[in-house]
């Protein structure tokens, strides 16, 4: 088969994992969004989950003081709010009221659910070790919301360059992962 050299550039849009995210942080009672793709399983239990979050976010001084967020999944219902939220600052906009998304108290932190998202994972920063460098937070899990209806979930999932994949079929195969 003949290929053709990728550019590194794109070599994320490959391995890139998604769901696509959108992470909540509070703070004085201003809640913010951010969407976010990079991120990864670590730990099965306690659940534990790292994310790349630059600091050039505004979420990222939120996240880094409080030490709490919310990592919300979206479906493509939502998917123009998605993007609105990755698209601008918590500094300047406040992102529930103009993309009209609800927040909802969390049980245990400060970050509030997005009542339109089907599954939201309330978490704590485990490990800040890598913040500096790559920006790379670890954060547990400390409790876990799903919305019981949604049966089939189409999660989007980000390829690069405003392209995503909506999640499709479901397959069930023997494996040894959980
Ligand atoms: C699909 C998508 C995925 C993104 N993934 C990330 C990511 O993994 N890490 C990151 O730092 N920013 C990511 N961003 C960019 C932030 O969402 C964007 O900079 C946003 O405006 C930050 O909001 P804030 O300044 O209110 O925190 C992504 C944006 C989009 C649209």
């Amino acid at each position: 088969m003949a290929r053709r050299s990728l550019p590194l550039s794109k070599v994320y849009g490959l391995l890139e994992p998604g769901p696509v995210v959108m992470v909540t942080t509070a703070r004085g009672g201003r809640p913010n969004i951010m969407t976010l793709s990079w991120h990864t399983m670590i730990e099965f239990e306690p659940p534990l989950v790292g994310f790349v979050m630059s600091n050039r976010n505004h979420s990222f001084g939120l996240l880094k003081a409080t030490r709490e967020c919310v990592i919300n999944i979206p479906t493509v219902e939502i998917a123009e709010k998605v993007v609105g939220c990755g698209n601008s600052s918590g500094a300047t906009t406040d992102k529930f009221e103009t993309f009209c998304l609800t927040p909802k108290t969390a049980a245990r932190v400060g970050a509030p659910l997005i009542e339109e998202c089907y599954a939201n994972l309330e978490c704590r920063v485990a490990d800040t070790r890598m913040v500096e460098r790559y920006g790379l937070f670890v954060v547990e899990v400390i409790q876990a919301w799903i919305d019981p209806t949604e049966k089939n979930p189409r999660t989007i999932h980000h390829l690069g360059s405003g392209n995503f994949m909506v999640a499709g079929e479901r397959i069930k195969l023997r494996s040894k992962m959980k």
